[in-house]
């Protein structure tokens, strides 16, 4: 059984006391109406992660993660965050390679490596994050460019290990957009991406990684994405500032 994931992605967005109220209304909604297995994780800001996770308190089904760490572990590398600091912190899960940080910060593969070998050394959960741009897409190159993006950044690690990454596949064209990829083409991304597991590791360990989509997901359309077979959960971003809408797309698992 894959675990099922549902994350929302806070971005550079609230000041501290609108996190804590986000949070606060949250942690509630989910303790009174969600059932079931799924896993909450609150992506917020560096600054917010300890308020938020303070307010969660001992609430096991939300869990709280970073947008990002640093490839390095210590040193002269002003304004970053380290594993190490988010392991100190006891939080579990990091978001890897968001489409922002490949787009705005020249994050590739190579770097993502990097990163995701720094965040499993410290026992960190990455939720590795790929998709392609629209103009991919149109030249139908996306299932190649995909496939090329899990390979270069997580294809080193050992069988044992693999089983420790979350994968998010955000095409890109939908992120932000309000243009949500169809069910059908989620489904089949997420497919042509455990298939491409099975053939480095695997069938059985391909099908326990969790593949979370993301991209505009909302109230209304998550129920319909999170059908799919190989859909896992997902990650969230804009609708996770909302905290009626986002609990509608944690019970739509
Ligand atoms: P969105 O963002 O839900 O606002 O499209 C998703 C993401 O960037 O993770």
């Amino acid at each position: 059984m894959r675990a099922k994931i549902v994350a929302g992605n806070w971005k550079m967005n609230k000041t501290l006391e609108e996190a804590n109220t986000l949070t606060s209304e949250i942690s509630g909604m989910v303790a009174d109406e969600v059932r079931g297995d799924v896993k909450v994780v609150l992506c917020a800001p560096f600054p917010y992660l300890l308020p938020v996770k303070k307010l969660i308190g001992d609430q096991t089904r939300i869990v709280v993660g970073a947008q990002n760490c640093s490839e390095h572990e210590a040193g002269a590398y002003t304004g970053e965050v380290s594993a190490p600091m988010l392991a100190s912190m006891h939080i579990p899960y990091v978001i890897l390679g968001h489409s922002e940080r490949r787009q705005y910060f020249g994050e590739g593969g190579a770097l993502l490596a990097k990163k995701v070998d720094v965040a499993l050394k410290h026992n960190l959960t990455p939720i590795y994050c790929c998709g392609e741009p629209l103009e991919v897409r149109e030249r139908n190159e996306h299932e190649a460019l995909v496939k090329k993006q899990v390979e270069e950044s997580l294809f080193h690690l050992d069988a044992e290990t693999i089983k420790k990454i979350v994968i998010a596949y955000e095409p890109v064209w939908a992120i932000g957009t309000g243009k949500t990829a169809s069910a059908q083409q989620a489904q089949d991304m997420h497919a042509v991406i455990r298939k491409h597991l099975a053939g480095k590791y695997g069938q059985a360990i391909a099908d326990s990684i969790s593949i979370l989509y993301g991209g505009s997901v909302n109230a209304a359309n998550a129920k319909e994405l999170f059908a799919c077979a190989d859909v896992d959960g997902g990650l969230v971003g804009g609708v996770s500032l909302k905290s009626r809408e986002f609990v509608e797309v944690i019970k739509s698992i």
